[in-house]
Parts: structure tokens; sequence; C-alpha cells
């Protein structure tokens, strides 16, 4: 009988342990962000408490006004327009194309030509609704999946926009042989323990504007470095999630659990590690410490690796539902397979049927913001977003996974997803 997780860590028990042992004197967080910008090929990369504290560290240095515009797409983690928010910034939300889960290009297009205008003094766009001027397009790379950089890039040139980059979701991909996080002006990553790369949490940012990233250390500097209790809490959590989706724990303990608790309605992983957008999701200002950074660069050093063994899985998958057209199977072309998306129906009915005969799913974290009650005052009408908030179920991909346990993932899907 199967019991295979949703997700399992890519750190290993020795990473973590051998991030402590031998001490390696205070040099791992400069160590961490030279190797993470020669990886990317940035002229200066840093790390910082989060990925939603990167951006928001990008975007009070670009001295905007009050009241500008940043574009988004409406399909995304909630606590990114949350930080544009509290910047005292609007976000305007664009739907998504349904093929990559990312901004639509031609609803973007749409946007700058018919509800915009260049103000004739400053050059800058304007939204002719509001007045405002648009200064940034944050470009969300979602799953593993590259958003269209080259053309939202070329659009925010023409029109003096600053684009940054959400990699999140994409640490290693390339587009046309060049990696996301290099086109925009600046871009964020973050270090959570469910991505690719994982160092118990902490972000970094990067870009070739070498004075913002000075500007950005000197201000991270001030950070308190996280106290010994919590240092042990993040470790501990590590340990406990590697246990809990391990070989013994997982299928006696761990699945069971999920099992009992979906029977109620309940999804307990979800309601372990969801964060209420109303309760706000502010991330502590506490410094990456060197432990952390050493985690960071023994998964920096396994990345390429491990982006390669999810693309095969990825590949599989793909080729082995390939022989039911009717099941839209995500992009493959430049996908690293940070996750496997689908768009089901009958979500909940489709994911206990999964569960009954083994595998573990997840419905994601991402919401249609554009139809968020925190974002009421930003509304508007996104379909794809909403269908896909209301529709998306991750089918397990990680690298961990066997050949044999994804022929076996895709027997079931075949097997219970509707015609
Ligand atoms: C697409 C995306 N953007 C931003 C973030 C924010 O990162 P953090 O939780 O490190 O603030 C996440 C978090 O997982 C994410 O998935």
């Amino acid at each position: 009988m199967y019991a295979i997780p949703r997700f399992k860590p890519s750190f290993t028990f020795r990473d973590i342990f051998k991030s402590f042992w031998p001490p390696e004197g205070n040099n791992g967080v400069p160590k961490f962000e030279r190797a993470f910008g020669d990886y990317l090929g940035v002229k200066g990369a840093v790390c910082v408490p989060s990925g939603r504290g990167g951006l928001f560290l990008i975007l009070k240095n670009l001295k905007l006004a009050p009241g500008d515009e940043i574009i988004l797409p409406s399909f995304t983690f909630y606590a990114v327009p949350q930080v544009v928010v509290r910047l005292g910034l609007r976000p305007v939300f664009v739907d998504i194309d349904p093929r990559n889960y990312n901004i639509d290009i031609q609803k973007l297009k749409e946007f700058i030509k018919k509800r915009c205008k260049i103000n004739s003094k400053t050059g800058q766009l304007v939204n002719r609704l509001t007045g405002k001027s648009i200064r940034v397009i944050i470009a969300t790379h979602l799953f593993g999946l590259p958003s269209r950089i080259e053309a939202i890039c070329d659009l925010a040139k023409k029109h003096r926009i600053k684009v940054i980059e959400d990699c999140a979701q994409a640490c290693g991909v390339e587009v046309g042989g060049q990696k996301l996080g290099t086109f925009g002006y600046a871009s964020f990553f973050t270090l959570g323990t469910t991505k690719n790369l994982p160092a118990l949490g902490g972000g970094l940012v990067a870009s070739n504007d070498q004075k913002l990233i000075e500007r950005i250390r000197k201000e991270v500097n001030k950070y308190p470095l996280p106290k010994g209790i919590e240092k042990l809490r993040l470790v501990l959590e590590a340990i406990i999630m590697k246990l809990a989706t391990g070989t013994i724990l997982f299928p006696w303990l761990t699945f069971p659990l999920i099992k009992a608790f979906g029977l109620l309605g309940k999804d307990v992983v979800r309601d372990l590690f969801r964060e209420n957008p109303k309760r706000g999701g502010k991330r502590r200002k506490k410094r990456m410490t060197n432990f952390q950074a050493r985690l960071g660069l023994k998964q920096l050093a396994k990345l390429d690796n491990s982006n390669e063994t999810r693309k095969r899985n990825g590949g599989l998958l793909i080729q082995e539902l390939a022989e039911r057209e009717s099941i839209p199977v995500p992009q493959q072309k430049d996908n690293i397979f940070i996750s496997f998306p689908l768009l089901v129906k009958e979500r909940e009915q489709f994911r206990k049927r999964l569960r009954q005969r083994g595998i573990d799913t997840s419905r994601g974290y991402m919401n249609d913001c554009s139809n968020l009650s925190i974002f009421n005052k930003f509304k508007t009408s996104s379909p794809n977003a909403e269908r896909a908030e209301r529709e998306i179920v991750h089918i397990p991909i990680y690298p961990a996974l066997s050949p044999k346990e994804l022929r076996y993932i895709s027997r079931v899907i075949k097997d219970e997803m509707e015609e």
C-alpha cells in the first residue's frame, strides 16, 4: 500500500547537523550571499528575513510616492500585495494566463493600452481611473513555471516601469539560458522549508544595482539576530517536518491523521501551515543566522541536481498522463516543477479519492487576491485566477519520488479524474 506525502523537505538530517558542527566562524551569511549571486549571475545578493521582507526592502528603496501603483498577477500569495498596501502603495491586479498561472501578457497590454495614459510632463504611465502613476510590475513565477518575463520586461522598459521578479517558487529556472531573477531590476527569493532552496526560513534579494543591495544590507544589519530559543525552534520545526514526512512516521502516524481529519472535511497540514490573511502575515524582522546560511550553501550545491530530478519527474508524469488528453497537464517547457498543478472541478472529492489510494495532495495557498476581502479597495474581476483558486490541486512531484511512485500517481489520477 502506498503512502505518498504531498511534499518532503529536500535537506537531510546530516545537512541540518553539519550546519551547526563543526563551527566555522561567522562568515556563513556573506559566503552564502556571494555564492548565490554567482549562481544567479547578478552583481549582488543579500540575505533578508523572508521573501516578503525582501520585497518590502526593494520597494522601500525605490523612492516611490504614496499611492503609486504596483501591477501584480491576481493569483498570488496574499502576503505579496499586502506588502504593497502596507507601504501605502496601490496594488493593481491583472488576471492570469491559465496555461502558466502567471500574469496574462495580453491582459497586461490591454490594461496599459485601454486604462492608462502617459503623463506628458513626467513621461510616466498613469492609471486613467485613479490618476496614480504606475511604477512597478511584480512578475511572479509560480510553481516553477516562468512568467512571460522577456515580454514583461520589454513592455516595462517602454513605459519606464521597474520589474521586480517574485522568484519564491522559481529558484534556478532558466529562460533562454538566463536565470529568472536576473531579468528585472531586482528579485526576491524565499528559503522556506517547502521550497527548493530551503534554509529554515529567510530569503534573498538579488539585483545588478549594487547600491540597492548595499542599502538593503545596511538596513538588514540593523535587525536583531534570532535568540537561542528561536534558533532552536527553527531546527526543531525542520526535524519534525523531516520525521513527519519520513518513511517511518508518515505511513503510520501522519497519513492516518490526515485521513481521519479529511473525513471531517479538514486539511490538517494546511491548517497547521496556513497563514490567515486577515490576521496579518507579518514576518518578524530577524536577520538570517550563520547556520541557516550554511544550510543554504549546502542546498545551493545540490540545487541544479534536484531541479533536474524535478524536471524528470514532471516529464514522466506528463508523459504518463498524455494518454488521457482531457487531463490539463502543466506546461513542460522551462518548468522545474516546484509543484504539479491540475484543475479539478470536484476538487475535494478528487483529493479524498486520491487520499484513499495512498496519495496526499494539497490545494496550495494562492488566492485570487483581486477578490480577497482584505484587498476590497482594489477589487477587480479575474475569472482565471478565481477558477485556479477554486479548482487547483497540487500533485506530489518532489525529487525524492521514485519512477514507480510517479507511475502509480499517474495511474490513480487517470482512474479518478472525471472525463
Ligand atoms: C509566490 C510567493 N511569493 C512570496 C512568498 C513569500 O515568501 P516568505 O514566506 O518567505 O515571505 C511566497 C512564500 O512561499 C510565495 O510562494
